[in-house]
């Protein structure tokens, strides 16, 4: 082990950047290539690091390798829509037989209505559902069903809240959808109550995570989703829970698990079996507005909404690898996996914690409750940076913002295996993390 001394956390970050550079010559190789013909060699503004990000060569189970050799036990399950691993025998046998049959038929399939079957039988909300391509595009649609349906125009999000490439709210970001935003404080019952009722007979929806995922992993509280919950129907206010990363927290979302149940749900990442994917639901009230056969029906276009791979994969997904009893199994296992992070933090007394619920988690280098995003603001980046390029150097996979996303392939030996290398981090860098 090599332990730490004298050295600024600066320093200490320099250096791993450096050998990084040195280990990684292919994946530079391949960064520069990319950066001819996409600003800054990127095309996902998630996976860019500096100095530059690693290129994988290819993912079996819960490994991947990257384009200079190295292994790596994935514990990112990529940003939780890769939750049956890279080559789960359910999800190539569906996509294989759906590619074989035709791809691309400008017509309907006999995926569709076995896939919104499945999805709705799910997710205590989703009474109908329909199909989107991405997690975004399921955001657009369910905002937009609400704006039509109560002819009110406001949307209430949460400041620093994510539901995608057009819905990003941290400090700053200017490329958003043009709705007419008004902000609520992630777990703050006062100030969200107050703002909601401010604005209450021009609120079309208010949308947020029950959890937030890549914000940090920091469970909403249960009086906050209740009052939520009480304000919207008082006030004739859509409540939408965007669930694109929370749906794998139980068989039937978080919200089965919590018992706050909203109007819509939107759904992304790892229902549609690692295909891209999207779903907004809810009671026929609101969905019943897009069916065709009515003369003032909503349209809702998507060329690739019904695709027959992303139908054939969700449904392997939802009955082969992420059944019900799967979902509590790596749920379990995310819970315990958790406190024994939390335990080698609290045995060494350093500024780390571990936040999340079931299968998510973050890191945040802090002392302290996480209960808000200015909360995980305050921990230390640079720490965090540190802990990234170490565990990669250990061969672990982990977004460079901190987050996991447990898969269905890890295995007992992955999770003993990241606890140590978590621990070996702490005690050779303890001196930079108090
Ligand atoms: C909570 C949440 N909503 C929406 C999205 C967007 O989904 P997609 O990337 O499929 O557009 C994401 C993606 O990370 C997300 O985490």
């Amino acid at each position: 082990m090599n332990v730490t001394r004298n050295i600024t956390l600066d320093a200490a970050l320099d250096e791993a950047k450096r050998e990084y550079t040195d280990r990684n010559p292919a994946s530079l190789a391949n960064h520069q290539k990319a950066a001819g013909p996409m600003p800054g060699g990127n095309t996902r503004t998630v996976l860019f690091y500096d100095p530059f990000p690693v290129t994988f060569a290819r993912g079996e189970d819960a490994r991947l390798w990257d384009v200079d050799g190295h292994e790596y036990r994935d514990f990112l399950g990529e940003y939780t829509a890769g939750i049956a691993g890279h080559s789960h025998p359910a999800i190539r046998r569906a996509v294989t037989q759906a590619l074989e049959a035709g791809i691309n038929m400008g017509g309907h399939n006999t995926y569709e209505p076995r896939f919104a079957e499945l999805v709705t039988a799910r997710f205590p909300s989703m009474q109908q559902v329909r199909f989107t391509n991405s997690g975004t595009e399921a955001n657009l649609l369910a905002i937009s069903t609400a704006v039509a349906k109560t002819g009110r125009k406001k949307v209430m999000v949460m400041r620093s809240g994510y539901h995608g490439a057009v819905f990003t709210f941290s400090p700053g970001v200017n490329i958003n959808a043009p709705f007419d935003y008004v902000y609520g404080i992630y777990n703050d019952i006062d100030a969200t109550r107050a703002e909601l009722r401010a604005h209450a007979g021009e609120l079309a929806c208010v949308i947020l995570e029950p959890m937030l995922g890549g914000g940090g992993c920091i469970p909403a509280e249960l009086p906050f989703l209740q009052m939520l919950r009480e304000e919207t129907s008082r006030h004739g206010i859509v409540l939408i829970f965007d669930e694109v990363m929370t749906s794998r927290l139980s068989p039937g979302g978080l919200q089965a698990v919590l018992g706050v149940i909203p109007d819509m749900t939107t759904l992304g990442k790892y229902v549609g079996g690692g295909m891209s994917f999207g779903a907004f639901g809810g009671a026929p009230e609101l969905m019943g507005l897009f069916d065709p056969r009515r003369a003032d029906a909503l349209p809702h276009a998507g060329t690739f909404n019904n695709n027959v791979l992303t139908m054939a994969a969700g449904i392997a997904s939802l009955t082969e690898v992420y059944t019900p009893a799967e979902a509590d199994r790596l749920n379990g296992v995310g819970e315990a996996l958790r406190g024994r992070l939390n335990a080698v933090a609290q045995k060494h007394d350093v500024a780390m914690q571990f936040t999340g619920r079931g299968s998510m988690i973050a890191v945040h280098m802090l002392r302290g409750p996480v209960r808000a995003p200015s909360d995980a603001a305050r921990g230390n980046m640079k720490a965090r940076d540190l802990l990234f390029f170490d565990l990669l150097r250990s061969n672990f996979w982990i977004a460079r913002r901190g987050m996991m996303a447990l898969s269905v392939p890890l295995t007992q030996d992955d999770y003993d295996a990241y606890v140590a290398a978590v621990e070996e981090f702490v005690v050779s860098r303890r001196s930079l993390l108090v």
